[in-house]
């Protein structure tokens, strides 16, 4: 799956943008606030189905009554994007469809400016980064973390409402439990996976000898559907008080870890930026096994933040996909 072109109407700040693309590399480049980022955002969007950073009426052009997105693809398919302020609509494969099909849903690998500040990021930023990832990479996660946080906030309703009992939240629990727990297990297959390669792959960029790895930090430590299920209901008296579930995956971490210490305070800047590199190519990689395309990889002005070693890895990693830059600088990707 190639893009060959992208026509936007009223999205953001673009009233009509047309961009032509090339089956590798192509350059977006203009100053601060021209567009940059959105036109990303719609190439995103058309092929995953929503934006990465905001919901559509964000993304109406202030005062427009719609917004359209085109992405026409080298084999003569194309996906269209509309919304008109309530309902949107996706036409592709020549029917109308209110949300993207899941077999229209093409892999991207998204880099954004603050992806290079993952390894010192707030827990929620690195839950966010890595449910994303896995989502990408894992058909049933994004579903199961729907479903839990669906639960999560009747679960929190309930817990804010004068119809509140221990006996009321059991369901809730037990949704909790079980989705928490399937969560979980695709969280622990993923994080071995990515640290089977993570130290190589870091190595050949950074070309030192560092040990690096990612920890997965379950809240409460490992546990089955009812311990999980026990801890719920042993929190009660507590979660009432504070009026939200203070247990489960929604509060779990991730931390970076060089050289047996963590990453965040003791690895260097650079070090830091070859551990989310290699991050990302091993996302890419995994996407590549699981589908068997290679994914559209949508780099967000991240060259301003590498040197130029760096620069050159992340373009001589992904020769074979289709790239597509933003950046506010030329550059000499060669
Ligand atoms: N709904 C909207 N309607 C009109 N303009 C908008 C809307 N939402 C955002 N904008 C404007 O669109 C412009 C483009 O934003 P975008 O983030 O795409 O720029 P950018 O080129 O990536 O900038 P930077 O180089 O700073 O990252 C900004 O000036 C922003 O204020
Ligand atoms: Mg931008």
């Amino acid at each position: 799956m190639i893009i060959s072109k992208i026509k936007l109407n009223n999205f953001r700040c673009h009233e009509e943008y047309l961009l032509a693309c090339r089956k590798k590399t192509t350059l977006i480049v203009g100053e601060n606030g021209c567009g940059k980022t959105s036109v990303l955002e719609a190439i995103y969007e058309a092929l995953r189905g929503k934006s990465f950073r905001a919901v559509d009426r964000d993304i109406l052009k202030r005062g427009a009554e719609y917004y359209r997105v085109e992405l026409d693809f080298a084999d003569g398919e194309k996906t269209v994007v509309t919304f008109d302020g309530d309902h949107k609509q996706f036409l592709v494969g020549g029917k109308k469809w209110s949300r993207l099909p899941k077999k229209y849903r093409y892999s991207v690998v998204l880099f954004l400016p603050d992806d290079l500040h993952l390894v010192g990021a707030s827990p929620g930023r690195k839950r966010d980064y890595f449910d994303r990832s896995f989502s990408e990479i894992l058909e049933n996660y994004s579903s199961s973390l729907s479903k839990y946080n669906k639960a999560l906030r009747q679960r929190n309703e309930l817990l804010k409402s004068e119809f509140l009992s221990k006996d009321s939240l059991f369901s809730w629990n037990v949704m909790l439990a079980k989705y928490g727990c399937e969560v979980r297990k695709w969280r622990v297959a993923e994080i071995l996976a990515i640290n089977r390669r993570l130290t190589e792959v870091y190595r050949t960029i950074a070309d030192n000898e560092d040990v690096v790895e990612v920890k997965y930090e379950m809240m409460g430590g490992e546990m089955d559907e009812s311990g999980y299920l026990a801890r719920l209901e042993a929190e009660f008296e507590r979660d009432k008080i504070i009026g939200h579930t203070g247990f489960g995956v929604h509060r779990d971490n991730y931390e970076f870890i060089f050289n047996s210490k963590m990453a965040d305070g003791s690895a260097s800047r650079g070090e830091v930026r070859s551990i989310i590199l290699a991050l990302k190519f091993i996302e890419a990689d995994m996407i590549y096994e699981k589908v068997g395309k290679k994914p559209v990889v949508l780099l967000d002005d991240v060259f301003s933040e590498l040197d130029e070693k760096r620069q050159k890895c992340l373009v001589q990693n992904f020769k074979d996909n289709q790239v597509i830059i933003t950046s506010v600088d030329y550059f000499d990707g060669d």
